[in-house]
């Protein structure tokens, strides 16, 4: 008996070794000094490891700059970032054409660990813009490019320069558990924007933030938003779409049980006057929240800020098999849906129903234009288009 136990623990260790166990680098961090250079020496040895490896920045707070960690690596590669750390406050000692810290280029990849990514944005360059400062070179992105079987998770990304978060091509990503934190009037501070990558879930994550809580380019399929609460910011955006050419189609987005509190738009699809051809389907919102919403349901296929085009011309970006389901809570303006479709190209297959949007004292109202909806069950403000 006693040989066959020891045997059965002898195969168990065995097992531990060469399957379970992943190596642990611990990136020695001191107070004062840069971890990236630290950080880049333990990714050597981690993406050259043939089997799986974990490297740890420890508790405390650390200063870092401009950090690039890039693939393929030989095996599964994850980043436990539970310190906080901290990007140099003035974007002039950071280059601007370099995002903070960049992923890119791996396999099985994930970031985890509880820790904080602090862009210092607060520090110099919003009050700076606040006085007119412009640029359109500050780093103070993560990305996370062409990461395939990834996961990013319980991490903080606290006032970034600009977008918090730029994911660009890939396939299969997730983050679970992630914080966006910028103030309401920060510029341009985009939550996650989201590009051309199949398969991508954004799950039981907090996002707050001066632009968009997550906006979603073109070439986009197969995405799944749940459990997610947005605001303060812009909401979540399709687009705009259709400034570019060559654009590649959006579909299969599935937006539910999400909540927007106080912010600009809840769910918008932009797109561009006059602009070059191009397709948004499969579409769908669903129980969602919305508390105090500037514009709770949008549409909007004359999109053109600051007058930067012409309106003379339709938008040739083309909206079907869209829907809305159970969308409920308070508006904070008049119009709580807009579906203003494009009159080169109508929307299609546009459904919608168990809405009910009010606002404090008064009737929401809605507006549409080309476009005739499906109702699929009562919508309030009731719709003129509806059929
Ligand atoms: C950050 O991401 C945005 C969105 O993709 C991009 O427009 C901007 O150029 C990026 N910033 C830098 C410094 O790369
Ligand atoms: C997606 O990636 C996760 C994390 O690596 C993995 O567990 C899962 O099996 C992958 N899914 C598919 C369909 O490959
Ligand atoms: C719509 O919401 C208002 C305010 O929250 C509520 O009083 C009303 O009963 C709701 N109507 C329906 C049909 O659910």
């Amino acid at each position: 008996m006693a040989t066959i136990s020891y045997c059965a623990f002898t195969f168990i260790l065995f097992l531990l070794a060469h399957f379970g166990e992943s190596a642990i680098i611990n990136v020695a961090a001191k107070a004062n000094v840069d971890v990236g250079p630290l950080l880049m020496k333990a990714w050597k040895e981690a993406c050259a490891a043939t089997t799986a490896s974990t490297i740890v920045i420890p508790k405390g707070t650390f200063p870092m700059t401009q950090v690039s960690l890039e693939g393929p690596c030989k095996a599964p590669v994850e980043l436990k970032i539970m310190a906080i750390l901290k990007a140099p406050p003035d974007p002039k000692n950071m280059d601007g054409k370099k995002e903070w810290l960049i992923v890119g280029r791996v396999d099985h990849f994930t970031l985890s660990g509880g820790g904080t990514l602090d862009g210092q944005g607060n520090v110099q360059v919003y009050p700076a813009k606040e006085k007119g400062f412009k640029s359109d070179k500050l780093p103070n992105n993560l990305s996370f490019n062409f990461l395939t079987n990834s996961v990013i998770r319980d991490i903080t990304t606290l006032n970034s320069k600009l977008f918090h978060v730029n994911v660009l091509g890939g396939k299969n990503l997730t983050f679970d558990h992630f914080t966006v934190k910028a103030p309401g009037n920060s510029p341009n501070t985009d939550g996650i924007h989201i590009a051309r990558i199949i398969g991508i879930t954004v799950k039981d994550s907090v996002i707050g933030t001066g632009d968009d809580c997550i906006s979603l380019g073109d070439g986009l399929e197969n995405l799944k938003i749940t459990g997610v609460t947005c605001g303060p910011g812009h909401g979540i955006s399709v687009g705009s779409l259709g400034r570019t050419p060559g654009e590649r189609p959006v579909k299969g987005i599935f937006v539910s049980n999400t909540k927007f509190i106080g912010t600009d738009n809840g769910v918008r699809i932009k797109t561009w006057p006059n602009s070059h051809p191009g397709v948004v389907t499969d579409i769908h919102f669903e129980n969602i929240d919305m508390q105090n919403v500037k514009n709770p349901i949008v549409i909007d296929q004359e999109y053109c800020p600051h007058n930067e085009c012409s309106k003379q011309k339709p938008s040739l970006v083309k909206l079907s098999k869209i829907s809305y389901k159970k969308i409920s809570g308070t508006s904070a303006t008049p119009v709580a849906v807009q579906l203003a479709c494009s009159s080169g190209v109508p929307c299609e297959e546009v459904e919608i129903g168990d809405i009910n949007l009010t606002i404090k004292g008064g009737a929401a109202k809605s507006i549409c234009k080309n476009v005739k909806p499906k109702l699929t069950g009562k919508v309030v403000p009731p719709l003129a288009c509806g059929k």
